[in-house]
């Protein structure tokens, strides 16, 4: 497995390889990036992950500095899993002058759920996903269902740009109790870890309820109500159409919500 550390190095270690597999990452790799990498090597082509902790993507008050980095360790478990190329700039490297060209997404899309507690969210990520496949130039690039807004949001930016890359949709990896691996997991002590499955849980019911035909917005209410009651502070619990629009009885949905335990926020969502 090769590291490199320039646009210049990936461009010249990819030369001539049409058929790369790509999958972007913030690294504090856990069992879900590594289920992506599993995935991508599957698709055959050289795997390249990148590793990049998207300063764009984070709001004033976010986790950036905090957020988890231990490149070695990333190394270590993407060396295990066969990956070929690891990409992992510095941000001097990747933003050597300010990125002044941003990527708006649009509002109905990505000004919802996600996009309506972190603005600009959706904008540093496209701009660094449209930036990493102009530098990796893959077949296909793989994103987890967990963040599955931005899913959506990355596929319609491929689409509307004609990008020669297919988005491939992984599932979520969950724990044991059900718990979706995030990398903010890293930040709960035990005690909250066990309890962190709460989200999940509420999110299940409101399955349940959606299938038993109870009124959507008494479903989403009473998923908050859960969630406050158990002194977690939620942003938001919606049910939605699997586009993200409003949910039509009797159709494929999904059901996404968002919380923050002690000072870890948490995202989860099931499709049902
Ligand atoms: O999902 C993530 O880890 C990030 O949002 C991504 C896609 C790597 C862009 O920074």
């Amino acid at each position: 497995m090769r590291i490199l550390e320039t646009v210049a190095s990936v461009r010249d270690a990819l030369s001539g390889q049409p058929r790369a597999v790509f999958v972007p990452t913030m690294g504090g790799l856990h069992e879900g990036h590594l289920a992506l990498v599993r995935r991508a090597r599957a698709l055959g082509g050289p795997v390249v992950v990148s590793v990049f902790v998207n300063r764009l993507q984070f709001g004033a008050g976010d986790d950036f500095v905090r957020y988890p980095r231990d490149v070695q360790q990333d190394c270590a478990l993407l060396a295990r899993e066969g990956c070929d190329y690891v990409f992992a700039p510095s941000e001097a490297e990747l933003y050597p002058t300010p990125q002044v060209y941003r990527v708006v997404p649009p509002a109905p899309l990505a000004g919802v759920l996600e996009g309506a507690f972190r603005p600009g969210f959706f904008e540093g990520v496209c701009t660094v996903v449209l930036k990493l496949l102009a530098i990796v130039g893959p077949r296909y690039a793989l994103f987890g269902k967990k963040d599955y807004q931005q899913l959506l949001v990355v596929q319609s930016m491929v689409q509307q740009f004609a990008l020669p890359v297919e988005i491939m949709a992984v599932e979520t990896v969950r724990d044991v109790h059900g718990l979706a691996l995030s990398s903010r997991n890293a930040y709960l002590s035990p005690a909250q870890r066990a309890e962190a499955v709460l989200l999940h849980q509420v999110l299940l019911a409101a399955t349940e309820r959606v299938a038993a035909g109870a009124p959507i917005a008494h479903i989403e209410a009473d998923a908050v109500n859960a969630l406050l009651a158990a002194q977690w502070a939620p942003d938001y619990v919606g049910v939605r159409s699997r586009h993200l629009s409003d949910y039509v009885p009797g159709q494929p949905g999904v059901v996404l919500g968002a919380a923050s335990l002690g000072q870890t926020r948490l995202i989860d969502n099931i499709e049902f």
